[in-house]
């Protein structure tokens, strides 16, 4: 708690973690409750790699809710932020009326303050949104002291979000009831179960995408027949392979599964009309470049996954690591600082850390 003036602010400041997809999430059936067309599937990386960093404050003394992200004011009457606004407050009534007589922080007369920080490219296809919505949902739960399952609010943030509140390995279940309470976000393995595995992320382009996920996927769903069929037919077996393939630390099929999901998304988007192109020419290159890595040795070293943007995440073990990082400097000498282009480190803990 801080004085300013004679009004208490109450005041968190959280981190939350990226985690980025095998199984692929691209498409809605509830755009209100962001209720998936199909499951799916992530590793959440280690937030010495990417993160957000969010504090939240309230007080009696602040006028009305406002929001900055990356130093920005931002409209706070998004309707997504307002979901997530209203429904911690709700929450935090709700425990509230147990009886407890505490100043009631949570109440309309304390008005919220949220300034959000990236440390990595914000809307470029590197889960932003994810780490984003994760982390304020987080924040605000703990500023008002709700507690239990808040990946179904994370959710109602930017669907992927949901996926972040956990570690390892974490799968987003598409769920049956149409109010969405069982379209929730569950581990599938903690990050300790395969301490081998490694995730490089390669930045090929800093900058804004032109289509965001949200009016990306809407597209989609509206006319590809792929997503139907993805939908339907590939991925409740891919999810199955995929948990057995972590649960087994097959990294052949794991891998396999991961680049062809990949392509079968970016399909999807060749595949809106008019379609989306969120590869460019060296995201192809990155491609080839794996491919033929793998081919040489005979095996799948090595796999790559691009979300909603032209850059690359790769996933490998630690072992064919120092390999693959002298191969990429052979290939991009120059195209980006070594040490900003790739970081491996290993998939560890999404636990979201709390400063007070
Ligand atoms: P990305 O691929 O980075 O997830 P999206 O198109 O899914 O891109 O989402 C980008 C949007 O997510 C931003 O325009 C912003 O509205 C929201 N967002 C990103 N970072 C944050 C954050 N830290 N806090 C709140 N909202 C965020
Ligand atoms: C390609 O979660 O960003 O990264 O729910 O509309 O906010 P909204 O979309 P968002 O979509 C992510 C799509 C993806 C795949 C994935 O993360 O599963
Ligand atoms: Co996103």
């Amino acid at each position: 708690m801080q004085e300013n003036g004679h009004q208490r602010v109450s005041l968190v400041t959280c981190t939350a973690p990226v985690n980025i997809a095998v199984i692929k999430y691209w498409g809605k059936r509830d755009e209100d409750l962001i209720l998936p067309v199909n499951a799916s599937l992530s590793v959440t990386l280690h937030q010495d790699q990417l993160k957000t960093t969010t504090t939240v404050a309230c007080s009696r003394s602040f006028q009305r809710d406002r929001i900055w992200l990356n130093g920005r004011e931002e409209d706070i009457s998004h309707p997504r932020l307002q979901s997530c606004l209203q429904e911690i407050r709700r929450l935090a009534r709700k425990r509230r009326s147990a009886g407890d007589h505490s100043p009631d922080i949570s109440s309309m007369s304390h008005k919220l303050h949220v300034c959000s920080v990236n440390n990595f490219p914000t809307a470029a296809g590197l889960a932003s949104s994810a780490a984003g919505y994760a982390c304020l949902v987080y924040a605000l739960a703990r500023l008002f002291g709700v507690e239990g399952e808040l990946s179904s609010i994370a959710r109602q943030g930017s669907g992927s979000a949901c996926r972040s509140l956990y570690g390892g390995f974490v799968q987003w279940n598409l769920g049956e009831r149409p109010d969405g309470t069982d379209s929730l976000a569950e581990q599938v393995a903690p990050e300790s179960s395969w301490p081998e595995l490694r995730v490089l992320i390669l930045v090929v382009s800093a900058e804004q995408k032109s289509v965001g996920s949200t009016s990306g996927m809407h597209t989609s769903v509206e006319t590809s027949q792929l997503l139907k069929h993805r939908a339907d037919a590939v991925v409740p077996g891919r999810m199955e392979q995929m948990r057995r393939a972590i649960r087994q630390r097959d990294f052949q099929t794991f891998g396999e599964l991961t680049m062809k999901d990949s392509n079968q998304f970016h399909a999807v988007c060749l595949d809106t009309y008019p379609p989306i192109f969120y590869l460019n020419h060296v995201s192809q290159q990155i491609i080839t470049l794996v491919h033929h890595y793998n081919q040489h040795h005979g095996e799948t070293k090595v796999a790559y996954t691009f979300d909603a943007g032209p850059n690359a995440v790769i996933y490998t073990l630690q072992e064919h690591l120092p390999e693959f990082l002298q191969l990429l400097r052979l290939v991009f000498p120059s195209e980006v600082p070594e040490e900003e282009f790739v970081r491996g480190l290993p998939v560890s803990p999404a636990e979201l850390s709390e400063e007070l």
